[in-house]
Formats: structure tokens, C-alpha cells, sequence
């Protein structure tokens, strides 16, 4: 029979350290939650469960997760009684139950991966946690290896004696425990230590008490950190923000100034994409091949194809979908609207809940009036219209295909295909009239200041 686990994420805690209303582990990095990266890394081995630990008034934490089910944990009385919380809707026949927090968020598949085969092995250890060198091992729990080098017990920092302290092999918090004996020595655990609370770390010291064997596999230090407060959550970003660059290089795109360009945990850029310096792509952006995004620009939820150009400051929010070799200038703002291919907009427009066709040029200027106040409606524009320069169109409306809007009107009904529309006040040039109207003014101003 093959090796079956399931997954166990934690994320209960008060996370008093990070000062929010919101659950610690919702608080994002490169635009997905932390335990939204944990639970992708899991998700690539597939467990045949996946349960949450969450606080009461957390369900919301599990809603984010795919096909995770939640437990829930009533009181935060430690990481040990927070799983107890899980044991209820473990499945009957996992061999394994992979233990995570939810705050550690650059956990990699391949590292879980090599704790499951290690507990899948012939004579596998009954825990295997996952370790690390810190630098500043600081407030993680130490893991106490013996002569034989077997994982004998985790001790908390604060619980530690100084000699115990200067051990730099830090707990990353993650575990793959047998899931028969669980039960029984969760059941063990007691509280008290420096926090009062039930510490999931002391399951290694009782397993071995009860004569099992626990080992400890060594992993990076950048993949076990946890997030416990703003500054190693914005430290957090920074790392991610470097691993997405350098992923995108690896790619093919060119990042003229790597460091200033901010992606998102699922931005996708095809071969020989340019990105100009100081440009933020929010979640769900995909540009196909030679597309270049000039400097200052914003990208969320958009597909761009091929060979598109994009800004200086333009801002491409939900549902822009741009066709090949569009052309999107400053101050653009689209939403919610495909540009279908070589489209023109070069200038100072709103353009949402629109369709554009091939070709179209869209005006400086050119506002589509999607919401009433109430509603939202659409516009549609033909292929090959030239909408000129400061026109507002009140939609819902069409623009047949060919149809030319003249600069300056409001269209507040369809233009037929082929068709001219123009709606503007009509033009009264009265001749001399300007230098009659100085004159007036400036005999007027001559004579109060010589009065005053
Ligand atoms: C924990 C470990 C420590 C390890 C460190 C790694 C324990 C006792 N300590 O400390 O050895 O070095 O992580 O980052 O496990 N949680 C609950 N319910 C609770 C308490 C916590 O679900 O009652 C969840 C939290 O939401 C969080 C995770 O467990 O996702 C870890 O809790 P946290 O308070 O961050 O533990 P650390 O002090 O970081
Ligand atoms: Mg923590």
C-alpha cells in the first residue's frame, strides 16, 4: 500500500506579536496569504486531507484554502493542543500526519516531500522534523540531538538552559509524525513550561520515552523562517520579491531595475517581456511574449498578448484583456474590457466594461460612462472606429465598426457602422471681439487705480 498523509496546518494563534485584527496568517505576502503559500507547497504532494486548525470566528481562514476542511481550535492554549483540535477528522488510513504552521510561508514541496519519503522508508522514524541553522536562532525552539546523532527532545527558548541556548539547530515547527501513535502522546502532553501552554514540541521528547525513534532532517533556514511580527513579515517580502524576480529572469523577461518591480506569487511573463523600472503586478496577471510595460505602471488580474506596449503610468485593473500589439499610453485606466488586436489608447481614458475592436483609436480623453449610480453597462466599440479626442460615452452603448465619434461629444446613443457622429455646442466666432473686451477691461482697471 502506498504512503498516505494528511496535512495539518496551525493557525489558531493569537499572533500577538503582529498587532492586527486580522489572523496572522492571512496577512499576505506577494499578494497571497501566508498560509495560502503553506498550503500550496502541501497541495503539490497531495494529502488525502487537509484540515485547518482555526481560532473561534476563523472559518473564513479555511474558506481561503481549496479543499481544506477546519477544526476548530476554542481556546489558544498552545501549538500541541491546537492538533488535538485536528484528531477528530484525521481519516482512518493515513499512514502519516504532516504538521505545519500557517506561518511559514516559503516551506517548499520538495523539502516536505523528503519528510514523507523519510517516514515511508523501511524502520522509518515516528517523527521526522524539519530543522534548521539559524543565524540568530533568537526565540525558535532548539532541537537536542544526541551522541548518535537521534533527535532526543525540542526545547523552547524560553524554557532553555543557557548551554541548550547556544545550540543553533532551530525547530522549523514542521513535523511528520505517525499518525497511530498520535493520539496517545498528544494525549501525554502537559503545560507546564515558561508559557503555560501545551507545546506540540514535546511530542519528540515522549515518543522517545516511549521508545520510538525521532530524527531531525536539515533544511534551509530561508525556507523554515516564521513570521511572528511586521518586520519579519516585511523582511518576508522582500525575500519573496527576489525569488520571483530571479524566477522571471530565469524566464527570459528583462527587468531593467530588478529591485523595483513588484510581482505577484502567481505573475506569469512570456520570453522577452521588457519591464521598465517601478511597475507592480498584482495577483493574476499573465503577459504573453515581447510584451513591455514602461515605468509606474499597475497591472492586476489582466492578460496582455503578444507583443503589447503598456504605460508609462497606465493602471490595468480585473478583466483587462489586451489583444497583440495593442497600444496602452499614460494615464490609461482600463477595466473589465478586452482590446482586441493593435487597439490605440495613448492617452488620459477611462475605458471599462467595454469591447473594442480591432484597431479602434481611442481618443485622448475618452471616458466610458459605465455606471449610472445603480448599475453598471457596457460599450461597445466596432473594429477600425476612431473615437476622437475628449468624447464621453454614455453606455450602454455601440459604436458600429468604421464609425468616426468627433472630438469633444457626449454619445448617449448607437452609432451606426460607417456612420460620423458629432455632439457638441455650436462654434460663434464674432470678429474684433477680443480686442474690443481688453480694451474694456483695461480703460476699466486704469480708472480705479488712478481713483484709489
Ligand atoms: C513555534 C515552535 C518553535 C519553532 C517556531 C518556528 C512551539 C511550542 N514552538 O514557536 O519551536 O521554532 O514555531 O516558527 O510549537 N497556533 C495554534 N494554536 C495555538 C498556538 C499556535 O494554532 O494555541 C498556531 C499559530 O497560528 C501558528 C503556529 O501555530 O501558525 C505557531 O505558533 P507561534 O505562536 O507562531 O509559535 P512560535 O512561538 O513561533
Ligand atoms: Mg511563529
Amino acid at each position: 500500500m502506498s504512503h498516505r498523509f494528511a496535512a495539518v496546518l496551525l493557525a489558531a494563534g493569537q499572533g500577538t506579536r503582529m498587532k492586527s485584527d486580522i489572523p496572522k496568517v492571512l496577512h499576505e505576502i506577494a499578494g497571497r496569504s501566508m498560509i495560502g503559500h503553506v498550503a500550496a507547497a502541501v497541495a503539490v504532494l497531495h494529502p488525502a486531507a487537509e484540515i485547518i486548525v482555526h481560532a473561534p470566528g476563523g472559518e473564513h481562514i479555511v474558506g481561503s484554502v481549496d479543499g481544506a476542511v477546519g477544526a476548530e481550535q476554542s481556546r489558544a492554549l498552545g501549538t500541541g493542543d491546537a492538533l488535538k483540535a485536528a484528531l477528530p477528522l484525521l481519516p482512518d488510513d493515513v499512514d502519516t500526519v504532516l504538521v505545519l504552521y500557517g506561518d511559514t510561508p516559503f516551506i517548499s514541496s520538495n523539502t516536505l516531500r523528503t519528510m514523507l519519503d523519510l517516514r515511508a522508508a523501511a524502520d522509518a522514524p515516528a517523527v521526522v522534523v524539519l530543522g534548521f541553522d539559524a543565524a540568530l536562532p533568537n526565540m525558535y525552539g532548539r532541537l537536542v540531538v544526541d551522541a548518535a546523532g537521534q533527535l532526543t527532545e525540542i526545547i523552547e527558548a524560553r524554557d532553555a538552559s543557557d548551554a541548550q541556548l547556544a545550540i543553533t539547530l532551530c525547530n522549523s515547527g514542521i513535523m511528520a509524525i505517525a499518525a497511530d501513535r498520535l493520539a496517545d502522546w498528544l494525549g501525554q502532553i502537559g503545560n507546564t513550561n515558561a508559557k503555560g501552554e501545551f507545546y506540540m514540541t514535546d511530542l519528540v521528547a515522549i515518543a522517545c520515552a516511549a521508545g520510538a525513534r525521532c530524527a531531525a532532517v536539515a533544511g534551509q533556514e530561508s525556507e523554515a523562517l516564521g513570521i511572528d511580527d511586521r518586520l519579519a513579515l516585511a523582511r518576508a517580502e522582500v525575500m519573496m520579491q527576489d525569488r520571483l524576480r530571479q524566477a522571471a529572469m530565469a524566464e527570459g523577461a528583462t527587468l531593467i531595475d530588478p529591485a523595483s518591480v513588484y510581482f505577484s506569487y502567481d505573475t506569469v511573463l512570456g520570453r522577452d517581456c521588457v519591464i521598465h523600472p517601478q511597475v507592480v503586478f498584482g495577483p493574476g496577471v499573465h503577459l504573453e511574449a515581447r510584451v513591455e510595460i514602461k515605468s509606474f505602471s499597475h497591472i492586476e488580474a489582466s492578460r496582455i498578448a503578444e507583443g503589447a506596449a503598456i504605460g508609462p503610468f497606465a493602471r490595468l485593473r480585473g478583466g483587462a484583456e489586451i489583444a497583440a500589439d495593442v497600444r496602452i499610453g499614460n494615464f490609461v485606466e482600463v477595466k473589465n474590457a478586452r482590446l482586441h488586436a493593435g487597439v490605440k489608447a495613448g492617452h488620459l481614458s477611462y475605458l471599462g466594461d467595454a469591447d473594442i475592436g480591432a484597431g479602434a483609436n481611442i481618443g485622448a480623453g475618452t471616458i466610458t460612462c459605465n455606471y449610472d449610480g445603480i448599475d453598471k453597462h457596457r460599450t461597445t466599440i466596432g473594429a477600425g472606429a476612431f473615437i476622437g479626442s475628449n468624447t464621453a460615452l454614455v453606455a450602454p452603448v455601440k459604436i458600429g465598426a468604421d464609425a468616426m465619434i468627433a472630438a469633444g461629444s457626449t454619445i448617449s446613443r448607437d452609432v451606426d457602422p460607417a456612420a460620423m457622429a458629432i455632439s457638441r455646442a455650436e462654434v460663434r466666432v464674432v470678429a474684433g471681439a477680443a480686442t474690443r473686451f481688453r480694451d474694456r477691461r483695461r480703460a476699466k482697471k486704469t480708472k480705479t487705480s488712478s481713483e484709489g
